[in-house]
């Protein structure tokens, strides 16, 4: 039992940190940086990344969430009795809902809403966009930034939850 919670906590702490230090790296770093340099070098760098960056954190996140789910299981049981029998359990919750929001706004809201950007995008190559288009995608941008940053936020909470449990 315990060569498995050690393999499950090596496995969570290390693809958890990769995940939420990667997010956070392109959220509050990489991006804002890159949207200095103006839209050419923003959509190079941007497409370069593209290519590898979504699989890696899809794997990251997934084994993360499995990992974290089987040790709590294997930890305290698998009925949800532990929830709010000990402010452990309660850290623990926390961070679970706020992974799966996470997950569902990365993996779910976000990956259309850049795809709607880059086509509007590109549909305005070689040629001035229309004030109607400039407001559309301005509109898109907004709600894209503001989406990433909600979900980097929510990945923090659960970090700080996971690193706080043991001491509520
Ligand atoms: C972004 C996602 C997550 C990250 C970055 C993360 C990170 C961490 C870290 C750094 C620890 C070590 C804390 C310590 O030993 O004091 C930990 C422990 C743990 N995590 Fe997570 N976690 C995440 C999501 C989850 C989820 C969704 C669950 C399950 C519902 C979960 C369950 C656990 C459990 C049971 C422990 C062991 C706590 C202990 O030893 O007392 N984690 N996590």
């Amino acid at each position: 039992m315990t060569t498995y919670i050690l393999i499950l906590r090596v496995l969570h702490i290390g693809f958890g940190a990769f995940w939420v230090g990667t997010d956070a790296f392109l959220t509050f770093l990489l991006l804002p940086s890159l949207r200095t340099l103006g839209p050419d070098i923003e959509r190079r760098v941007l497409a370069a990344i593209i290519r590898f960056l979504p699989p890696v954190l899809m794997v990251s996140s997934l084994v993360t969430f499995v990992s974290g789910i089987f040790l709590t299981g294997i930890m305290r049981g698998w009925s949800v009795n532990w929830v709010f029998a000990s402010g452990w359990g309660t850290a623990i919750f926390v961070g679970f809902v706020g992974n799966v929001i996470a997950l569902i706004v990365g993996f779910g809201l976000l990956p259309p809403l850049m795809m709607r950007t880059d086509r509007l995008e590109r549909s305005f190559e070689g040629r001035q966009p229309t004030s109607a288009e400039t407001t559309e995608y301005d509109k898109l941008r907004a709600r894209g930034t503001m989406l990433t940053k909600l979900n980097s936020v929510l990945l923090i909470i659960v970090i700080l939850s996971m690193a706080v449990a043991r001491f509520v």
